[in-house]
C-alpha cells in the first residue's frame, strides 16, 4: 500500500495517543490504559482542579516523568520526514500532550488538548502558558503566577474548549488528504474532523491496529500499527 501525494494536494494530520504506544507511553481506553487506577473525573476535569489539586497535578506530574523516559518511535519520524517535503501544504494536529513530535521534528503543530510541558495560571489571568518540565511530589512545591493564583498543568480538561479550533477548521476545509492516526474516535470534537474533511471532499486514511468509532466516514483504514504503517507509506510526486 502506498499513499500519493500530487502537487497539489495539502495535508492535515490528526493524531492520537496511538502514535506514542510504541514510544512505551499507553493509550487512554486500552485496559491497561492510562486511565487505569485513576478516575478521569478526579483527574482531568475543572471541578477536579477545584477539589484535589493535589491529585491533578500528581497525575501529570506522573505523565511528565513518563514522557521524559520517552523517545520519539519511527511513526513521529515518517510524518516529521512528510512534512520537509511538503512545505507549506502539511499540518499536523494532535490530540497528545507529549512532545514526540516536536522531538521528531514537526513544525507546524496544533496541540489542541494542551501540552504537558507547560503550566498556566489556574486564575486564567491571561498570562500566557510558561515551559514547565516540573515533577512536583507535593502541592506546595507547585509556583504561582505573578497575580497570585496556583499553576495548573496546560492540558484542556473534560469539559473545556480545545486549543486553536479556528485554525484548525480553516485547515480541515482546506486539505485534500486526510490523515488520522492512533486514536479510537471517541472524544470530540477531533471525533468529528473527519466528517468535516469528508464534507470538504478530501480522501480520509485511518491508520491503527483496531478500527475506530468513526470508522464508516474514512475512505481508507490500514491496519497496523503506526511505526510499522507509516514509513514508507508515502510517494510525494
Ligand atoms: N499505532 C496506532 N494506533 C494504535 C497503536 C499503534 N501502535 N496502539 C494503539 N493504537 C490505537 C488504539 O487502537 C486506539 O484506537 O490508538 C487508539 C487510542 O485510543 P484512546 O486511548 O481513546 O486515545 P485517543 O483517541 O488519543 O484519546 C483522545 O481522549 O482522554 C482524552 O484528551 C485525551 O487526547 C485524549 C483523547
Amino acid at each position: 500500500m502506498s499513499i500519493s501525494i500530487a502537487p497539489a494536494d495539502r495535508v492535515f494530520v490528526l493524531t492520537g495517543a496511538g502514535i506514542s504506544a510504541e514510544s512505551g507511553l499507553p493509550t487512554f481506553r486500552a485496559s491497561d490504559g492510562l486511565w487505569a487506577g485513576y478516575r478521569v473525573e478526579e483527574v482531568c476535569t475543572p471541578e477536579a482542579l477545584r477539589r484535589n489539586p493535589a491529585l491533578v497535578w500528581q497525575f501529570y506530574s506522573g505523565r511528565r516523568a513518563d514522557c521524559a523516559k520517552a523517545t520519539p518511535n519511527p511513526a513521529h519520524i515518517a510524518l516529521a520526514r512528510l512534512e520537509a517535503q511538503l512545505p507549506g501544504r502539511y499540518i499536523l494536529c494532535t490530540q497528545n500532550v507529549d512532545d514526540l513530535h516536536e522531538r521528531a521534528g514537526s513544525r507546524n503543530l496544533i496541540h489542541m488538548h494542551g501540552e504537558l510541558a507547560k503550566s498556566r495560571c489556574e486564575r486564567e489571568c491571561g498570562r500566557p502558558p510558561v515551559q514547565d518540565h516540573a515533577v512536583y511530589a507535593r502541592l506546595d512545591e507547585v509556583p504561582r503566577c505573578s497575580c497570585g493564583g496556583r499553576l495548573r498543568p496546560h492540558i484542556v480538561f473534560f469539559g473545556e474548549i480545545p486549543l486553536e479550533m479556528p485554525r484548525i477548521e480553516r485547515e480541515i476545509s482546506r486539505c485534500t488528504l486526510m490523515l488520522v492516526v492512533g486514536t479510537s474516535g471517541s472524544v470530540y470534537p477531533a471525533a468529528n474532523f473527519v466528517h468535516w474533511a469528508a464534507q470538504a471532499g478530501a480522501r480520509t486514511v485511518y491508520i491503527g491496529p483496531e478500527s475506530p468509532l468513526n470508522a464508516d466516514a474514512f475512505t481508507h483504514i490500514l491496519a497496523g500499527n503506526a511505526g510499522e504503517v507509516l514509513p514508507g507509506l508515502f510517494t510525494v510526486a
